[in-house]
């Protein structure tokens, strides 16, 4: 019997290793342990609620992945980065009639409205792309010599200077599923200088940076790290020039794009996806990771179902969230990338979509 037990045991324990090995073997990715900060408890602001349940969907088959959206110099139409067909396109806000405005190939995310009515694209595979009526043009796809590999957010101050983030060093926008389940700080941010035509590094050891807006006074850059769920700044001028605050970490969800609006003073910032204890686990444990990308697809695609819930987060200047836009099961909107209020309306984008969402507010 005990020789049987025995016998038992080892095979366990061999047929484990194997398993073991496999898995790190057929890995495509290095997985690092990732601890958030604790959850927020879904009561006060973020109580489930419907508000984006009853969106109109304009320009609905038109506006493929609708990523970002910033409002044009007439404050008449939005201009829309169509991810998923590589157009800038306008969606006027009389009619909802969309119009195709510039195709930039690529695929585009971040927008932000220049000085002289200029629109800087974060293109996921160009960079940073200058796109006006005359035509499109790469400014920077490089910085310090190495390829900005996925542009995600971008934000342009008074004078003109722009900023760009990479999302990761090491992982393209097709490959985004690796950036996320591995957990480095593989992202930084780029300083682009329009007079001397020239870029450099500003930051880098940062999580996935998908978004990226200027403070009020354009001293600091908000950007959203998205992996670790969380808000940062960097001082850019004045006294705490080069330093990091970290504004909020206890998000229910992954942040997207963020906008300042410069009316009420507050930040607009799209969530994806809903955390979960089994994704706190899963994050801080690099096997679990393994194991799911070596899982079927389906294993992972099913873990992400989650992702499809729809929420769009207003904070404050410290960070303190004080509401939220929710389609949490996803029946009007799905994965919810950000949004800006025009008038009394609230405007969402989607990277899954084919519509720009509006509801009165
Ligand atoms: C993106 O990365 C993948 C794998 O790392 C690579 O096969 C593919 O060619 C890249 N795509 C582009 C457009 O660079």
């Amino acid at each position: 019997m005990a020789l049987l037990t025995s016998v038992v045991i080892v095979v366990l324990a061999l047929i484990a290793t194997a398993f073991y090995s496999y898995v790190n073997e057929h890995c495509p990715i290095d997985p690092a342990a990732v601890h958030l900060a604790p959850q927020p408890k879904l009561e006060g602001v973020y109580a489930r609620n419907t508000l984006l349940e009853n969106v109109e969907k304009l320009g609905e088959g038109n506006l493929v992945w609708p990523e970002d959206l910033v409002l044009g110099p007439d404050g008449k139409f939005l201009y829309v980065s169509c991810a998923g067909s590589g157009w800038i396109k306008k969606l006027h806000l009389a009619d909802h009639s969309v119009e195709d405005w510039q195709h930039v190939g690529g695929v585009p995310l971040g927008l932000a409205l220049g000085p002289d009515g200029e629109v800087l694209v974060a293109d996921a595979l160009q960079g940073l792309v200058k796109v006006t009526d005359e035509g499109v043009e790469v400014l920077a796809s490089e910085v310090d010599g190495s390829k900005i590999t996925f542009a995600d957010g971008v934000a342009v101050d008074r004078d003109g200077l722009i900023y760009l983030s990479d999302v990761s060093f090491k992982y393209n926008v097709s490959a985004h599923w690796f950036e996320f389940w591995e957990g480095k700080p593989n992202g930084r941010l780029i300083v682009y200088d329009p007079k001397a035509k020239s870029s450099r590094l500003l930051l880098d050891n940062i999580y996935s940076p998908t978004g990226l807006t200027l403070t009020k006074d354009e001293d600091a850059l908000i950007f959203t790290e998205n992996v670790v769920a969380r808000i940062t700044k960097y001082y850019v001028k004045g006294d705490k020039k080069g330093t990091m605050e970290i504004m909020n970490e206890n998000l229910p969800g992954h942040p997207d794009n963020i906008h300042y609006n410069y009316d009420e003073g507050v930040y607009y910032v799209g969530i994806v996806g809903q955390r979960s204890a089994l994704f706190d686990l899963i994050w801080k444990t690099p096997f679990l990771k393994k194991l799911v990308m070596v899982l079927p697809e389906a294993v992972r695609l099913s873990l992400d179902a989650a992702a499809r819930t729809a929420r769009l987060l207003i904070i404050d200047d410290s960070g303190r969230a004080l509401r939220q836009y929710q389609d949490p099961d996803a029946k009007a909107v799905g994965i919810v990338t950000g949004g800006i209020k025009v008038g009394d309306y609230l405007y969402v984008s989607s990277m899954k979509e084919t519509f720009v969402g509006r509801i009165k507010l």
